[in-house]
């Protein structure tokens, strides 16, 4: 187990479109690891595989958003599909570790419902409301490139691009 580097914004792999996992193997379990390591880290609600350069359909979420004891190991969801989505919706501040500091309020569907495989290929569907389904439609976002700062109005979007900007430049020097 180790922690990965976070690729950030303006990455363009996070642009990428992430592909099935057909192959449920060690190296599969060792990439779910790796990526919970790195998610604890960072202190982060989900994190997806292409954030640390694995461009297949993989995702953690972090047990305690998942309505889960806080202890419990996170939600691991291959191959994940959302089944439904609530036509309710919610607004709330969403941050990303490839935005690092950033929250901006995103529009949401309340609960959703999703299909995925755990580690082994088993399907499984989970159901998620408030929060947690704020993050599984978050992450399931990741697997096609869309970004939070898709999801802004123009004004907030250069706003992000200059702080991006300006953290990538104190991160260089
Ligand atoms: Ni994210």
């Amino acid at each position: 187990m180790a922690v990965r580097p976070v690729l950030r914004y303006p990455d363009p792999h996070l642009r990428q479109i992430s592909r099935p996992i057909e192959v449920f193997d060690d190296e599969l379990a060792a990439l779910a690891a790796d990526m919970k390591d790195t998610m604890y880290l960072a202190g982060g609600a989900g994190l997806a595989a292409v954030q640390v350069g694995a461009l297949v359909r993989l995702f953690v979420i972090d047990a305690e958003v998942a309505g889960r004891p806080a202890d419990d190991p996170p939600l691991v969801l291959v191959n994940p599909e959302l089944v439904s989505i609530s036509e309710e919706q919610q607004t709330g501040d969403e941050g990303c570790l490839s935005f690092p500091g950033i929250f901006v309020p995103v529009r949401r569907g309340l609960r959703v419902r999703v299909r995925a495989q755990d580690l082994q290929g088993q399907s499984f569907e989970v159901e998620g409301e408030g929060l947690f389904a704020r993050a599984l439609q978050h992450e399931h976002d990741h697997l096609s490139g869309r970004l939070i700062i898709d999801l802004v109005g123009p004004v907030k979007r250069q706003i992000i691009k200059r702080k991006m900007r300006k953290e990538n430049e104190a991160e260089a020097s």
